[in-house]
């Protein structure tokens, strides 16, 4: 069932490198993933990079000096320490990006959704984002979600050569699944919804 693999995708911190799967069969699984995501009108605004290896751990070393050029010493150590054990121990990093020349274009196109397309764009990427975290776990990979923009927009763009054009909603760091995942807690399903008919 669709949902058992829902239930499969997690937030793993814990990551390692101990997998099966060659580089090219992981980049495979997340432009399928990414293809089949829907977005409004079929616009498909969704720009992804997969950094792998040496890449991943640059861009990981991108976040922590973001990071300790803003933050106390103090507390820049334990930031540090989650990356590396937490995001740069992984296999790679998924980097997902709306194009924002694609909504401008979608909203010239239908003035009377101008408005709604930034809000969509959003939704679109949410929804690639969780079509290729879902993936990477069938295929038993532990991913997370990660937001470090916009702090490290302007050095991602320029060490990956990226157009400008290219806003960078949320970095996922994947690997093989080093630890067992905490109990989810579910809210009461009378307090979440509601069916009429
Ligand atoms: C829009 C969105 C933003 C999130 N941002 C972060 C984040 O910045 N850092 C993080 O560690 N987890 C982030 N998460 C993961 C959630 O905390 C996590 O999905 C939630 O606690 C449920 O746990 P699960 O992923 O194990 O099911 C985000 C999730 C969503 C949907």
């Amino acid at each position: 069932m669709i949902i058992d693999t829902f239930a499969k995708r997690r937030s793993q911190y814990a990551l390692g490198r101990q997998h099966a799967y060659g580089q090219a069969q992981i980049e495979q699984i997340v432009r399928d993933a990414v293809r089949q995501a829907p977005s409004p009108f079929n616009c498909q605004s969704a720009r992804v990079v997969v950094l792998f290896a040496g890449e991943h751990e640059r861009l990981w070393a991108i976040v922590k000096s973001a990071l300790a050029a803003i933050v106390d010493r103090e507390s820049v150590q334990l930031s540090f320490d989650k990356i590396d054990t937490s995001f740069a121990a992984g296999i790679g990093t998924v980097l997902f990006f709306e194009d924002k020349t694609v909504i401008q274009s979608m909203q010239r196109q239908w003035p009377q959704y101008a408005e709604n397309f930034p809000t969509w764009s959003e939704q679109s990427s949410g929804m690639a984002q969780f079509a290729v975290w879902t993936a990477l776990a069938e295929a038993d990979l532990g991913a997370s979600l990660q937001h470090y923009n916009p702090l490290i927009d302007e050095a991602v763009r320029a060490q990956w050569a990226l157009p400008h054009s290219w806003s960078l909603r949320a970095q996922m760091p994947f690997g093989s699944n080093q630890g067992p995942l905490p109990e989810k807690a579910f809210m009461k399903d009378t307090e979440r919804f509601r069916s009429f008919g």
